[in-house]
């Protein structure tokens, strides 16, 4: 039994007797036990307030909290534990970023052309709301980066051009974009450059000073920790700059009837009483990774994805979103069956072989819009978890049900 196979038994929902084949890891991932026990020793040991009052359940949680944030801290190699900010998801994070800078009229923001919603959606009320002009970059026809369409957006936007926000990993396909390249041209651009890493930090090593971006949106609960956790990282400078959404109780230092004293970065961004069972719960989730090989994670992903590609690449009226490569598209297989809805194929799968995986448009309206395709796709994004066992039971299947659709 290799490493991976023994962590299996770390996972409640793995531990049942007839356990789901569970390849839907990109929208969340299961929880090992040591997060689940985080959360549930808050609750019973210490249910209390962190940062505020001087308790002794108050002073348990202050300090499990400022260890969590070490951890994350050290899961991204961050310079300084005070730039990571908790955040509730991902989207907050992306939220954050894009309404606490300061705008223009007329200010570009560019994005790709591959966006989750959640990196689309902020951009676009900021177009609607302050006449920002937001612009994308399309990729070539099989989903990678097209770093010349790239360069020549930058060009375009000129001295307008103020933030990139693209996803490292995408979520409709897997497919990464070089963001270390792609924050130097914006860069040179004088462009800030943010990073939704939703994708990319659960699957593989990501070191923040190596990638030179300047914000980073994080989601916790795909990368094992509580749902309704995410992180935000920025550099210092640039977090002390952004104006928070969150403004209330434990952002400030001190108040009257006519101002304040801010606090500094992180918890300016973090007001009111914070989820702390969640941050708690993160805290063990990071840690659970930080003992563990990245990049071996990324290798078993596109090892299973590659299985996965070559079981079913070749049957008719199905086809693979994004390069035919499977290394490219690390741990996400995402496919569209001709003429079937996604949706009923995900609930066939699940109610017949208790494999779940997830359907339709994957909060990428705007790719499968653009293209037409209503169906949406059936898409298998797998984890350190899943076994080779698993997909081929999955291609077997698949392959039965192909023969009966077709
Ligand atoms: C690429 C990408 N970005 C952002 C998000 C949103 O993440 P969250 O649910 O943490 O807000 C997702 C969720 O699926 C995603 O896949």
């Amino acid at each position: 039994m290799n490493d991976f196979e023994k962590r299996r038994m770390d996972f409640p929902t793995l531990r049942a007797e007839s356990p789901p084949i569970y390849f839907d890891n990109a929208c969340m991932t299961l929880k090992p036990q040591p997060v689940i026990d985080a959360i549930h020793t808050y609750y019973t040991t210490h249910p209390s307030c962190g940062g505020r009052s001087v308790h002794q359940y108050a002073n348990q949680v202050s300090q499990k909290m400022a260890a969590s944030r070490r951890n994350m801290a050290a899961f991204i190699n961050s310079p300084e534990v005070s730039e990571v900010v908790f955040t509730r998801n991902a989207t907050h994070s992306l939220n954050q970023i894009a309404k606490g800078l300061s705008w223009e009229e007329g200010d570009v923001v560019l994005t790709s052309d591959r966006e989750h919603n959640s990196n689309l959606i902020p951009w676009l009320q900021l177009e609607q709301e302050k006449g920002v002009d937001h612009r994308v970059v399309t990729s070539n026809p099989d989903n990678t980066f097209d770093m010349e369409a790239f360069e020549a957006s930058c060009a375009d936007a000129g001295e307008r051009l103020k933030v990139v926000s693209m996803p490292q990993v995408g979520n409709l396909d897997g497919v990464e974009i070089p963001i270390k390249e792609v924050a130097k041209v914006a860069h040179d651009h004088g462009a800030l450059m943010a990073v939704d890493a939703a994708q990319s930090a659960p699957h593989m090593s990501l070191d923040v000073q190596d990638l030179g971006a300047d914000f980073i949106a994080f989601s916790v609960h795909k990368m094992l920790g509580p749902s309704g956790m995410g992180a935000l990282w920025g550099r210092h400078e640039l977090l002390d700059g952004l104006r928070t959404l969150s403004a209330g109780g434990d952002t400030v230092q001190w108040s009257e009837y006519d101002g304040m004293e801010w606090l500094s970065t992180p918890h300016r961004f973090e007001g009111g009483l914070d989820n702390y069972a969640g941050i708690l719960g993160t805290g063990a989730a990071v840690e659970y990774l930080n003992n563990m090989n990245m990049n071996d994670i990324h290798e078993h992903e596109i090892r299973l994805n590659g299985l996965m590609s070559r079981g079913i690449e070749d049957l008719e009226g199905l086809s693979i979103i994004g390069p035919r490569d499977a290394r490219q598209r690390g741990g996400i297989c995402s496919i569209m069956v001709d003429g079937f809805d996604a949706h009923e194929l995900a609930i066939l799968f699940d109610e017949s072989a208790n494999v779940m995986m997830r359907s339709g448009m994957h909060c990428v309206h705007s790719w499968f819009r653009q293209r037409g395709y209503e169906e949406g796709s059936l898409r298998s994004s797998f984890y350190f978890y899943n076994t080779e066992e698993e997909v081929k039971f999955v291609v077997d299947t698949m392959q039965e049900v192909h023969a009966a659709l077709f």
